[in-house]
């Protein structure tokens, strides 16, 4: 296998995980959207920063003489709840974060290590987003859990104070 082709090989690996991150936001920024949930935007934003990616990963393949491969891979789609949502794009940053990492060791070439490089920094940003999106959730429902001074005085009690 020449230099190219195994640099081909591990671009296009990337490229299918762009693909299934686009498929999978696509599809949770509809479901948001359908609940009226403001995170269905960060969802879409996410989104064109991958469509991003791939045309950087595409234009690099076809300079090299490759050709992209845009079948994804199986994909792992979220639930519909915008907790599990968050969690999937928590998961899938993490492992294309692992996985540039990996890709920027492999290869020699400055040029395609230095594009690597600045996608992995925009996927730690989205991970970063999404972490801080999935905590404030899991706070605000931490907030919401009825506790025994609901369903008490004690409740009517505290608004009576203010
Ligand atoms: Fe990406
Ligand atoms: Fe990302």
């Amino acid at each position: 296998m020449s230099e190219n082709s195994s640099v081909v090989r591990l671009l296009n690996d990337d490229l299918t995980g762009e693909i299934e991150a686009i498929l999978v936001y696509m599809q949770a920024h509809f479901l948001m959207e359908e609940q009226h949930c403001p995170t269905s935007l960060t969802m879409l934003e996410v989104a064109l920063d991958e469509m991003r990616h791939v045309q950087w990963l595409a234009e690099k393949i076809v300079d090299l003489g490759g050709d992209p491969e845009l079948t994804p891979r199986k994909l792992r789609f979220a639930g519909k709840d915008l907790k599990t949502a968050l969690q999937r794009g928590v998961f899938l940053e993490q492992e294309a974060i692992g996985q540039y990492n990996e890709h920027i060791a492999a290869i020699a070439e400055p040029e395609v290590q230095r594009m690597l490089a600045h996608i992995r920094d925009e996927e730690k940003d989205h991970l970063d987003e999404f972490k801080e999106l999935l905590e404030e959730l899991e706070e605000a429902e931490a907030d919401r859990k009825p506790t025994v001074g609901d369903l008490t005085d004690a409740g009517q009690d505290e608004t009576a104070e203010r």
